[in-house]
């Protein structure tokens, strides 16, 4: 992972374009390709007016870029706050993808979404419907702790949304799983309540969209697992009719 992303600091700082295929192929089935052969530069500076070579990354080029670039953002002021980024992790052939607020404190220190006392409800949620935390992709709105757990600021969310669309893009899951309120209204761009969401199947990015309940409510609300249950419930329910 260092040389490639090594390799990609440098065509970036070479004025190369780097672009990533909208159905990139896997890296097992496919030698990465070179689009374009991108021609020798001339002087180290390209001014804007040249065209720009281009060349195509392989999916886990593009991976390694996007993990790198989010590592380094520096978009929004959370970046003045964090301890590290929480980029996301799971299984990146998967059909599942879960998608939270934001990182809390435990995520902040480890680098890793959902391993707080929510984190372990969630887990025990995919479990309720036979899924292992390894067989999903588990990713955030944010990739910076706000501090002290406050919610998103939009321009934070905007600043962040190309990340998680480029996640998007690469895992191309089957369902997207919306975890909680703000991630459900700040996903469908709406400000409709929880209780109106659920039930639903709404898409993003041309992909089937359950919201479910998040699992820090349901730890201070507890009667509400009931209903948390029929919301997994309805996620697999549209899950199996997707697949037919
Ligand atoms: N809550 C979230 O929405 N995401 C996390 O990663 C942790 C808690």
């Amino acid at each position: 992972m260092a040389d490639r992303t090594t390799r990609l600091d440098y065509l970036k700082a070479m004025g190369i374009d780097v672009w990533i295929s909208r159905n990139p192929v896997p890296d097992e089935e496919k030698p990465p390709v070179i689009e374009q052969p991108a021609p020798p530069v001339p002087n180290a500076v390209l001014t804007s007016a040249e065209p720009r070579p281009s060349i195509a990354l392989s999916e886990a080029e593009s991976w390694d870029l996007l993990q790198s670039e989010v590592a380094q953002c520096r978009k929004c002021s959370l970046c003045e706050s964090r301890t590290q980024t929480v980029f996301g992790s799971g299984n990146r052939q998967t059909e599942w993808m879960i998608i939270g607020e934001a990182p809390g404190q435990q995520e902040d220190l480890q680098g890793q979404p959902f391993v707080g006392n929510a984190g372990a409800l969630l887990t025990e949620m995919l479990r309720a419907i036979g899924l292992g935390r390894e067989e999903v992709y588990i990713a955030n709105i944010l990739k910076c702790r706000p501090p002290g757990n406050r919610d998103p600021k939009p321009e934070e969310a905007a600043s962040c949304r190309d990340y998680l669309n480029r996640q998007l893009a690469l895992i191309r899951p089957k369902i997207i799983l919306a975890v909680g309120r703000i991630a459900a209204q700040t996903l469908l761009a709406t400000d409709e309540p929880l209780a109106r969401l659920r039930g639903k199947i709404h898409t993003l990015n041309g992909i089937p969209l359950v919201v479910v309940y998040h699992p820090a409510y349901l730890l201070r609300n507890l009667p509400d697992k009931k209903k948390a249950w029929a919301d997994l419930q309805f996620a697999l329910q549209t899950y199996r009719d997707i697949k037919g």
